[in-house]
């Protein structure tokens, strides 16, 4: 994986100490190693800032009024939705029993008083490693569990689906039994003139509002089936790419060079500076450039549609190497990413975006295919000033 530990000021560690002076040593230490820190000064502020701070890591003290650390360490290990966070808590003695009652609470690790800086480094860096473990575990295994329902019902819904669509796009191209001209014909045939004429004409004006109202429903239900049609092609896309799976060499440069003048045509108008910078003239990756050009599409796609609404508008795109690595960078100056939302935007039907405008199906596809290709996919956003998205895959 990408090694985005390094960029530590990505973390929020929440420390809940009630001693002033402990808690100032230890956020001085993790600010000095580039953390964000917040601070509470007991277990129950601490529960309360754990939505809006929504940190990485937290640490607990053993000892604090109002709800002491072990309590604070349980219920955040009972809830469903704090459950995989990971924490430390901070013991004051080295007796053994102490250190049992911390791992019964479900702490993560503990620490013992006086606080060592390194080895606070050490256990703060090891666990955020094994919390990027454990959200990659559960995503994939969400998406492959997703993918393989979605497929099932894509499957079953593509036969049926179709056949509406055909039949609604033969009603529409039927006609009536008699036209108003030949209708008109007739009527000059027998000589019909006068009331008679007026009543026949003003009998087809009406029935043409019916008619158009109804031309008008059909051709709804029409666009509705075929947009439908393209969500199940999506999805049946997957599961057949997935059973499909023959890598060969592939140019990185050419397939990104490709997907970017398509992508480029679709925002026709919009002036973006585009800045496209290459390590070697060829980088070479092992992959399928079909399903690769998706994954560049995807990003360049979600790039262009961030920057439509900022003012500065770049886009830098750039192929390097590292160690047996292609890496590819996207990277824009639009709207950025929220990080409460960052969590989310690789999981299926995920989208921003108002009705209509997105599936919320690009990013589940770019981490499905680069999790195939043995690579790994890394975002950072800053709202207000942009997104980089990352893809690392193995060199040919
Ligand atoms: N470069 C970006 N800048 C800002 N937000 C982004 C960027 N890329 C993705 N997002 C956010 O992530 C969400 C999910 O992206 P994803 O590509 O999966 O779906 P979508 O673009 O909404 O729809 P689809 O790609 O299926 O048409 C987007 O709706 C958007 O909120
Ligand atoms: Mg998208």
């Amino acid at each position: 994986m990408i090694d985005s530990l390094t960029d530590k000021n990505r973390f929020t560690i929440l420390v809940a100490d009630d001693s002033e002076a402990s808690l100032g040593r230890i956020s001085g230490f993790l600010g000095e190693e580039g953390y964000t820190v917040k601070q509470a000064r007991d277990g129950e502020e601490a529960l309360r800032m754990l939505k809006a701070a929504s940190p990485d890591l937290i640490i607990l003290d053993d000892i604090m009024p109002n709800l002491n650390g072990y309590k604070a360490c349980i219920k955040i290990k009972e809830d469903p939705a704090t459950r995989l966070l990971p924490v430390i808590l901070i013991t004051s003695m080295r007796e053994q029993a102490d250190r049992m009652k911390a791992v019964s609470a479900g702490a993560d690790d503990y620490l013992t008083r006086p606080i060592d800086k390194t080895e606070l480094s050490v256990r703060v860096h090891n666990l955020l490693s094994l919390k990027r473990m454990r959200s990659e575990v559960v995503l994939s295994q969400r998406l492959i569990s997703l993918g393989m329902l979605a497929g099932g019902v894509a499957h079953e819904i593509n036969n049926p689906l179709t056949g509406v669509v055909t039949n609604l796009e033969m009603l529409r191209s039927r006609k009536g039994k008699f036209s108003e001209d030949e209708i008109l014909q007739i009527c000059r045939k027998n000589k019909i003139k006068g009331k008679a004429l007026k009543e026949i004409r003003d009998y087809f004006k009406a029935l043409t509002g019916k008619e158009e109202k109804k031309r008008r429903m059909i051709e709804l239900a029409i666009k509705g089936g075929r947009r439908c049609s393209r969500i199940v092609g999506e999805l049946l896309s997957y599961s057949s790419a997935q059973r499909k799976w023959i890598p060969s060499k592939v140019r990185l440069k050419e397939i990104v060079e490709r997907s970017l003048s398509l992508v480029k045509g679709q925002f026709r108008g919009l002036n973006v500076k585009i800045d496209f910078k290459l390590s070697h003239e060829q980088v070479e990756a092992m992959g399928n450039k079909w399903e690769l050009q998706q994954v560049f599409m995807s990003l360049l796609a979600n790039a262009f549609k961030a920057l439509e609404k900022s003012e500065e508008k770049n886009l830098s795109i750039s192929i390097s190497t590292e160690r047996n690595f292609a890496v590819v960078r996207i990277k824009d100056s639009g709207e950025g990413i929220p990080k409460e939302n960052l969590e989310s935007i690789f999981d299926f039907f995920y989208t921003t975006r108002d009705e209509g405008e997105g599936f919320g199906l690009g990013l589940t596809a770019v981490y499905e295919i680069i999790l195939k290709h043995d690579g790994a996919v890394d975002v950072k956003s800053e709202p207000g000033r942009g997104t980089e998205f990352s893809v690392k895959i193995p060199l040919a």
